[in-house]
């Protein structure tokens, strides 16, 4: 060990299985605030209800127009649902600036409508009034299968004159004043709910829809009978009901104090909405590589990092992306081609060994307690539904591009489950192209 200080500071994000276990403890008890009515109220994890009570069946055909909103690229989609085996999609990203993301909300659906208006030229579908189903992951309070009203916007989002708002009528006012396309927002959804559906299509056997990207969420199947929130919990036919954990908020009223560390603490502070998202910014693509970079920049501070080095980028927020964690854990056991290809993007020109791998196992460090904290998240689910063999659909930048994440997943959830229960973890391939549609078949 040449490096005492690091291992010093790596040590204060390790998380005991006692802690995980008690992790779980409190988001049940987070949970069931969430879904009760007296609770729902003050709870922090609200647990919404999404009106998705059916899984796909296979059957689900048609030709449905998707919306992104709120992952890495904003994208049009055209979905067309052919046989079981047979779907097409077709799809086209576009750049949201920062102006766009910080500003008025109706410059934000303007654009979209604007994106939206140009692909269905570009595919001559404007005048064919297809449904289209909205994948817009933030926290919604859905009134329906269609509408639904904003509660806060979360990661890089901070948009006026939206929260309060049912967003569906937002995105439908900017297509009505552009007056040049037709097409019906049948459903509106949560990209884990997207991702749940897309997984159940071919695995019937899917309970849990979790992203693990610039955000961090999870939704699941419960029992209608518990669903409080829902207006016919007590009579509704339908035994099920999709909940939208929100648990990214987890802990923003101070229950996960005990392991969070003060570079968590710093990169909330610097955050555009200190104080919330507590669980997400331990955990997703938008922060891990942020707090990476508090701990390499603090080494470097005190000369025990790369000696005699510094760049003007390291010392800039946000510079360190998510993604150099995973291209730096993909190096093989005592090569350091990516890490020095990372740092020298960084502007810091390096070959000293015993450097590279402090930075490696400080990247190993934050990106493990994200991957155990998201087993924690797993676990309670799976225990809440009494679930003893069951599928996660996953998507997000997080868990497909980190080398390691699925192992780690895997191991921290077999040590917390002590064999009580069976689980496979699935990437979900395109919740908000397929999911989108095939909610909007079932619900059409
Ligand atoms: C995409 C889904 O693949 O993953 C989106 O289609 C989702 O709906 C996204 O939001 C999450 O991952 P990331 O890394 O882009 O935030
Ligand atoms: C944020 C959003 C949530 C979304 C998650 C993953 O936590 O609030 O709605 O599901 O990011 O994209």
């Amino acid at each position: 060990n040449d490096f005492p200080e690091a291992f010093e500071i790596c040590q204060k994000f390790d998380i005991s299985e006692e802690q995980m276990r008690e992790i779980v403890h409190r988001l049940t008890k987070e949970i069931n605030m969430g879904l009760a009515k007296d609770t729902h109220p003050r709870a922090v994890v609200k647990c919404f209800i999404t009106y998705v009570q059916d899984l796909p069946t296979g059957k689900e055909r048609g030709k449905y127009l998707a919306l992104d909103l709120g992952g890495t690229n904003f994208r049009v989609l055209l979905v067309t649902l052919k046989s079981e085996s047979e779907i097409n999609i077709e799809s086209k990203s576009y750049a949201i600036s920062k102006d766009l993301m910080e500003g008025p909300g109706k410059n934000l659906f303007d654009f979209i409508a604007e994106c939206l208006a140009s692909y269905c030229k570009e595919m001559h579908i404007e005048k064919e009034n297809l449904p289209l189903g909205f994948t817009f992951s933030f926290p919604l309070q859905q009134v329906g299968i269609n509408k639904g009203i904003m509660i806060t916007w979360t990661k890089g989002f901070k948009c006026d004159g939206v929260v309060g708002k049912n967003v569906v009528e937002l995105l439908q006012d900017a297509i009505n004043r552009r007056g040049d396309l037709k097409v019906r927002i049948v459903a509106i959804l949560n990209d884990t709910t997207g991702t749940l559906m897309s997984c159940a299509f071919a695995n019937r056997n899917c309970r849990i829809g979790l992203i693990v990207g610039t955000g961090t969420n999870a939704c699941y199947v419960e029992k209608t009978s518990n669903t409080e929130m829902f207006e016919g919990y007590q009579t509704s036919n339908k035994p099920n009901m999709i909940v939208n954990c929100e648990m990214g908020a987890f802990g923003d009223n101070g229950v996960l104090d005990f392991v969070r560390t003060s570079y968590d603490r710093a990169v909330d502070k610097q955050s555009i909405n200190p104080k919330r998202q507590t669980f997400e910014k331990c955990i997703s693509g938008m922060y891990l590589g942020e707090l990476v970079r508090h701990v390499v920049v603090e080494l470097m501070g005190k000369g025990l990092l790369f000696k005699g080095l510094n760049s003007q980028a390291i010392q800039e927020m946000w510079r360190f992306n998510t993604s150099y964690i995973s291209d730096i854990e993909s190096d093989a056991v005592g090569v350091h081609r990516q890490a020095s290809m990372v740092m020298d993007q960084l502007g810091i020109r390096t070959n000293v060994e015993k450097d590279l791998e402090c930075l490696r196992y400080i990247c190993q460090t934050v990106s493990t307690r994200s991957a155990k904290l998201t087993s924690c998240a797993l676990v309670c689910l799976i225990n809440k539904m009494n679930s003893k063999d069951c599928s996660v659909g996953i998507d997000g930048g997080v868990y497909r591009y980190h080398p390691h994440y699925h192992r780690l997943l895997t191991e921290n959830m077999n040590m917390l489950l002590k064999g009580s229960a069976k689980f496979e973890l699935i990437v979900s391939e395109d919740g908000s192209g397929r999911g989108a549609a095939l909610i909007a078949a079932v619900s059409a």
